[in-house]
Order: structure tokens, then C-alpha cells, then sequence
């Protein structure tokens, strides 16, 4: 099943609000309600976002937008969410064909859809053999944070893309999801893939995560990317960083997994990414029970920044940028898409 599509002239997509508990898949005809998904995280993660962006485009073209209206709705589109740089890549990569018509934006929406699935699986390739690389043979154990899974992309994941290959190779012992605080995209959705696929997991608290990274429970940590900077400083969910400076300290691989398409050259440090704040509410309500004091302020930054010190690999669909090796994103130079 795919997380988002284009069915009969419309978007559909799964409503990731709802899980694990429901399994609904909302069909999407109108760019407001498309802006307002992706602001309430209806659909998230950064190449599902690279999709939507295109796919949002093509509806409005298909229903007779042009000229300045149609970039007007795609500034709008674009500008949903700051953090992901897919998302306003996906919007420009189409508004390319602005002026050659609906069904030329549509093709190319189409094709950024194919590719995230044929680039899901090149990174589960580059990631599996990567992990054997590093920790050589037999089965090893991951933490992974948020989710970067299916749910994230189109049909298969990045960073728990390279946990599902691995898994089919069988040379995953076991997957530690951290519960991603406070919108629980670990709990709530990279469990429920984990437990579709089948695969071997045990769910941590966030802050469970540098302990039992201590104590041996995993080999390596596993995360997405939102963007990517020049320097390979990369913005993650929340609790990357902290996750980073754990494995670091116990000498552990810290493997960041995300398309190429996630690498923005134009950034040039993780200092420059825009991190997005989405307020106190989430933090001091739970699905509509306060969990804090009436009047509680929060500090909510979405996304951190782990610095390029602290990251082994970028593995993406193209390639492994071996950072711990002095590789950098410019020297690395592309290969094949691997099916
Ligand atoms: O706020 P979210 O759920 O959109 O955050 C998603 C993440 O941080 C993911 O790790 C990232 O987008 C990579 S998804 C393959």
C-alpha cells in the first residue's frame, strides 16, 4: 500500500494521525486541505513531502490553475513546512514545466512518485552492505529514531528501509525504535512497520536511548534527513542529536539515510537550516489530554541539527559519503540507483 498516490485526478493518502490505531486513507482534491495534512502531519517525512509537493501542483494545474495563480499555490504548497527541503524541491522540480501544461506537471509529479520508491530500495542496498562493512558478519542490533519508513516516503523507507533490507538478509537481530517525543512517530508508526514487516523490535523512551546504546542493547544508529547542508551537518527529528553524541561516546556507527534529493548544496552549515517550532500545545497536551499545567509554555523545536563530526555515513540512493573518512558531499562522486 502506498502512504501517498494519485488515483483517478486526486491525491490519496494515508492519515497518519490515525495510526496505529486506524488504517485511513483520505482522498485529497483540494490544495487548502492538502497544506493543512501536511501542517498537522496528516502526511510527513521528508520524500513523502518531496511527493506531495508535486502531486499538490498537479492537482491545481489539472484543475485549470496557470500562470500566477498556479505560482502563487505553489509558494504556498512550498512553504507549509520550512524544515524539509523536499518539499519546495518537489514544488520547483515541477513548476519547471509551469508553461507547458497540466499534463507535463503531472508527468513529472509521477515520476518524483517512481523514483522514491526505486531510490527506497538503492538506499536499503547501499545501507545493507554499508552495516556489513562496518560491523562485519552475523546479526546486529539498531536504534533508529522517529519515523523514516514507508510511512515516510511512498512504499519503503530510508533509514528503516536499511533495517528492512536488512531484515531480508537476515542480519538484523533487532530494532530499537526510540518513541519520538511528542508526536510519537516511533511508538506510532515506525513500530506498527516494524510489526507489519515482521521484523525483530523492542519500543524505548527518547531518553532510554544513550543508556542502552551504553550497555550494548545496539551497534549502530540509524536516522532520515530533512536537509542535508553543503558541509553533510544534517537536521533530523528532535532527539538525532542527542542520539548522535550517545553513539559517538561509545564509538558506534551514527548512518544518516536519505535521497539525494534531501542534500541541499545551497545550505551551506546546519547552522543555516530552519528549524520549524510548532508550539506549546503538542508539548503540554497528549491527543487532547493536558499534560501539563493550564498556561505551561514550550519550547518545541521539530528538528535538530547533528553536526558532520558526529556522522559516520550518509548513505543515499547514489552513494555512501564516508564523513568519518574526510569524504565529503562534494567529493563523493554519484553511482548507480541499485535495485
Ligand atoms: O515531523 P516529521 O514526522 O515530518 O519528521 C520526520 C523526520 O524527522 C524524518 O526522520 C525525516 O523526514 C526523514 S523521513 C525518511
Amino acid at each position: 500500500m502506498r502512504t501517498i498516490d494519485w488515483i483517478d485526478g486526486h491525491i490519496e493518502l494515508i492519515d497518519q494521525t490515525k495510526l496505529p490505531g486506524e488504517l485511513v486513507v483520505r482522498k485529497v482534491s483540494d490544495l487548502d486541505e492538502l497544506i493543512d495534512d501536511i501542517k498537522r502531519l496528516a502526511v510527513r517525512g521528508a520524500p513523502a513531502l518531496g511527493v506531495s509537493g508535486g502531486l499538490g501542483v498537479a492537482l491545481v494545474a489539472q484543475q485549470g490553475l496557470s500562470g500566477s495563480d498556479l505560482e502563487d499555490a505553489a509558494d504556498r504548497l512550498a512553504n507549509a513546512r520550512p524544515t524539509a527541503v523536499n518539499l519546495s524541491w518537489g514544488v520547483k522540480r515541477v513548476m519547471q514545466y509551469a508553461s507547458k501544461g497540466k499534463d507535463r506537471i503531472l508527468e513529472e509529479a509521477l515520476k518524483i512518485r517512481d523514483e522514491d520508491i526505486a531510490s527506497c530500495y538503492s538506499m536499503g542496498q547501499y545501507g545493507a552492505d554499508l552495516m556489513e562493512e562496518l560491523l562485519g558478519e552475523g546479526q546486529h542490533s539498531v536504534m533508529t529514531v522517529c519515523n523514516t519508513g514507508g510511512l515516510a516516503c511512498v512504499e519503503r523507507g530510508t533509514a528503516l528501509g536499511v533495517i528492512q533490507t536488512m531484515f531480508e538478509r537476515g542480519t538484523l537481530k533487532e530494532a530499537l525504535p526510540v518513541e519520538t517525543r511528542p508526536l510519537l512517530q516511533g511508538s506510532r508508526l515506525t513500530a506498527w512497520e516494524l510489526q507489519q514487516m515482521g521484523a525483530p523490535y523492542r519500543l524505548i523512551v527518547d531518553s532510554a536511548g544513550p543508556f542502552l546504546l551504553r550497555r550494548g542493547f545496539a551497534q549502530a544508529f540509524f536516522a532520515g534527513a530533512d536537509r542535508i547542508a553543503a558541509n553533510g551537518d544534517t537536521a533530523n527529528k528532535i532527539g538525532t542529536y542527542s542520539l548522535s553524541l550517545g553513539a559517538k561516546a561509545m564509538n558506534l556507527p551514527v548512518i544518516i539515510v536519505a535521497p539525494e534529493s534531501t542534500i541541499d548544496m545551497a545550505t551551506k552549515t546546519g547552522a543555516d537550516i530552519k528549524i520549524e517550532d510548532r508550539g506549546s500545545e503538542e508539548v503540554a497536551n497528549f491527543h487532547g489530554v493536558r499534560t501539563a499545567p493550564e498556561g505551561t509554555e514550550a519550547i518545541n523545536p521539530a528538528f535538530d541539527v547533528t553536526p558532520h563530526e558526529n556522522i559516520t555515513a550518509i548513505v543515499t540512493d547514489r552513494r555512501v559519503i564516508r564523513i568519518d573518512r574526510g569524504e565529503t558531499l562534494a567529493t563523493v562522486p554519484l553511482g548507480p540507483i541499485r535495485t
